[in-house]
């Protein structure tokens, strides 16, 4: 058996106009607050770096402005029947058992799925539209492997930014983009321009991980053995953070991009996206350095290992410390002055032996205080993680130089 609460029997003194008055102040206030609350958003989200982001900052303000009403309404009734139901002095009864009101539970299932309805749609359709694929002709394929990440480039003549006339680029450069093979290389950071939208291709070399640019609102998971994929088209050129938001192992946190000032100069670590303000702009300062660098390897093998370690082709320097590349990994051993110490490390093994063991088996000598931490580079290409004979060669002839 229902007993009926009339409100009006335990309100403060007023009449029926009174109450209806601010009935009518209380669904304006909730309203009005919730507009201002979702005025916020700007202030509580990073810039809008991309096209995307003004889409999703629009849904997140809708999201806000009902959640904001919501929470009024809620503190609203909460402070109103603290003051108007409180007990009075010397009153220790239990109130009035309630049981159901038919018409509150119909209010309070009815409105909030209509609210999830509209939200489903809105957020649905804001989905359909970022993930929408203009027709490109700018891809990077995006590799995460524990603990950084590697983009590689790939570019032919007819991935080339449009309007780029030939004259525009080294003859060299331009002779290896109309070859068979075009031209391919490595770089830890991500470099587009402004207006182009760019479509990353995903795949990880071990566990999963996640793509995130908050300043793009993209983010992306990387799971193992399947390719995943997401575009973005930036319009504000800088420079962004990267950041894993994965949970990957002990390095996850590694696998942002962070930056320090040396000299002076800022020196960027690890992932960070580069947006230059146009496609010249790319060209000059991020593709033809690298296509030349990528062109031309130094002849001798110890340069040839600096600078490949330099490009993030390897994602050694988020484990190990080395000073020469400006490493500050805390994962694994310490390579400075590895040049000195590999060729005691293990008995009737030469430096060179040992060097090229721990990179190709990782696992089958751990320095104490170690765990089996380190990926397997392998020498088969079609393998995970494959490096070839020659980049090994490369860079152990570096790290045999690495001897302060
Ligand atoms: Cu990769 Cu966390």
């Amino acid at each position: 058996m229902g007993v009926n609460i009339n409100l009006n029997n335990r309100q403060p003194s007023g009449g029926q106009s009174l109450s209806i008055v601010w009935i009518i102040a209380g669904v304006l206030g909730i309203i009005f607050g919730g507009l201002l609350i979702g005025a916020l958003t700007p202030t509580l989200l990073p810039v809008q770096g991309s096209a995307e982001s003004q889409q999703v900052d629009a849904l997140f303000r809708f999201m806000l402005v009902i959640g904001g009403a919501i929470f009024l309404l809620v503190i609203g009734v909460l402070i109103y029947a603290a003051a108007a139901f409180r007990a009075k002095p010397g009153d220790r009864a239990d109130g009035p058992p309630i049981h159901g009101n038919t018409t509150l539970e119909l209010v309070w299932t009815i409105i909030p799925a209509i609210i999830v309805v509209i939200l489903t749609i809105y957020s649905y359709q804001v989905w359909i539209s970022i993930r929408t694929i203009q027709p490109l002709n700018h891809d990077v394929e995006v590799v995460g492997q524990r603990f950084a990440w590697t983009f590689n480039y790939d570019i032919t003549p007819e991935t080339l930014p449009a309007g780029v006339s030939a004259a525009q680029l080294d003859e060299t450069v331009l002779a290896t983009l109309n070859s068979e093979e075009g031209l391919q290389f490595s770089h830890p950071q991500l470099h587009t321009w402004v207006g182009e939208q760019i479509e990353l291709k995903m795949r990880t070399e071990d566990v999963n991980h996640a793509f995130w640019i908050p300043d793009m609102r993209i983010k992306q998971d990387l799971l193992s053995g399947r390719e995943t994929s997401i575009t973005f088209t930036p319009i504000r050129a800088g420079i962004y953070r990267i950041v894993c938001a994965e949970l990957c192992g002990a390095g996850h946190g590694n696998m942002a991009g962070t930056s320090v000032l040396i000299d002076g100069e800022v020196d960027l670590r690890g992932a960070w996206l580069v947006v230059h303000e146009d496609e010249q702009t790319y060209l000059r300062e991020f593709y033809e350095p690298e296509a030349q660098k990528a062109l031309f390897p130094p002849e001798d093998p110890v340069e040839r290992g600096r600078q490949m370690l330099a490009s993030g082709a390897y994602p050694c320097g988020t484990c190990h410390v080395l000073a020469d590349q400006n490493w500050n990994g805390n994962i694994g051993p310490n390579l400075n002055n590895i040049g000195t110490r590999a060729a005691s490390r293990v008995g009737g093994q030469t430096a060179e032996q040992y060097l090229h063991n721990s990179i190709r088996n990782p696992g089958a000598y751990l320095v104490p205080g170690f765990g089996n931490l380190m990926t397997q580079f392998n020498d088969e290409s079609g393998e995970p993680n494959y490096m070839p004979e020659e980049d090994l060669n490369a860079i152990i002839a570096y790290l045999l130089t690495q001897t302060q």
